[in-house]
């Protein structure tokens, strides 16, 4: 079933687990998360991208989401994953999504809590869950680049003020994730995280968590993130099993037999995320 991501938040910070948010284009990749969320009873975020949109087309996009949780057993939100603008997020709205991120991480402080003011204004009449970005998580996320000298992590006492002037549901914080392939091992500032969870008493969200060692999450998770976002690693799954075919008959030619290793890789991945998380058993 399609809920609102407020509905997923809530039971997550309630039972003190992270729901996983995997990014969509197509329709392989929708079936390998709701084939993972179904066989682990878990709830989950389907998200896309702006350049996800642009890719498939906001319709497809929407179609094969509802179709995928009207399917389901397990509790399915649709999030527009980092939107920058206000035309973008209405339009989600009204295709259908449940939820929607308003990333104005590239403002300063006082236009980055006006552009939230104002989706939230329209979104929560709707029943659309509003997340917001403090800080600045480095890497690349389809055509948003933060370059390292750029990044900055989440100030907690501006956390405090953000949550409290906005009335945000969830906020994504940057502290040492970066989106895209890491060049070396990423360092979490779990200190911060501790600072910002006592700061503010709302979800957080862990963007760019692909490649990020297992154990880091899990001391994340306690500490108050309550949504995991993983893209990299999805299309990574979803290469090596196209690749594998190719490579062991290079004479194949029907797109099914290429999808569907391809489709299976990923429902392993994230699979695994779900039991990393937590929000496996909880649907
Ligand atoms: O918003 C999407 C995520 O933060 C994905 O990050 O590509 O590093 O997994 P990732
Ligand atoms: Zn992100």
């Amino acid at each position: 079933m399609l809920v609102s991501g407020k509905e997923l938040f809530q039971a997550a910070k309630q039972g003190g687990y992270a729901v996983g948010a995997f990014n969509v284009n197509n329709m392989e990749i929708v079936q390998a998360i709701l084939e993972a969320a179904e066989e682990e009873k878990s709830p989950v975020f389907l998200q896309a991208s702006q350049g996800a949109i642009k890719y498939a087309g906001i319709e497809y996009i929407v179609a094969l989401a509802r179709t995928a949780a009207e399917k389901a057993k397990v509790p399915v939100a649709l999030n527009l994953d980092h939107g920058t603008s206000f035309t973008q997020v209405v339009q989600c709205i009204r295709h259908g999504f449940t939820a929607v991120m308003i990333d104005g991480s590239k403002y300063p402080f006082e236009e980055n809590i006006a552009i939230t003011q104002k989706v939230i204004e329209i979104a929560h009449p709707c029943g659309v869950s509003v997340e917001a970005e403090l800080g600045k998580i480095g890497g690349t996320e389809d055509d948003i680049t933060v370059s390292d000298a750029e990044a900055a992590f989440t100030d907690p006492q501006e956390a405090a003020e953000f949550v409290e002037r906005t009335k945000v549901d969830a906020l994504a914080i940057a502290i040492g994730t970066a989106h895209g392939v890491y060049k070396g091992e990423p360092k979490l500032d779990f200190a911060r995280l501790e600072k910002i969870r006592n700061a503010v008493d709302i979800p957080l969200v862990l963007h760019g968590a692909s490649g990020v060692p297992e154990d880091a999450i899990r001391k994340a998770v306690p500490l108050g993130i309550c949504k995991i976002n993983i893209d990299t690693e999805l299309r990574q799954a979803f290469t090596k099993g196209v690749q594998q075919v190719v490579l062991n008959n290079p004479k194949e030619y029907d797109p099914r037999k290429l999808l569907g290793p391809a489709r299976e890789e990923m429902k392993q991945v994230v699979k695994a995320k779900m039991r990393l998380f937590g929000c496996a058993g909880r649907a």
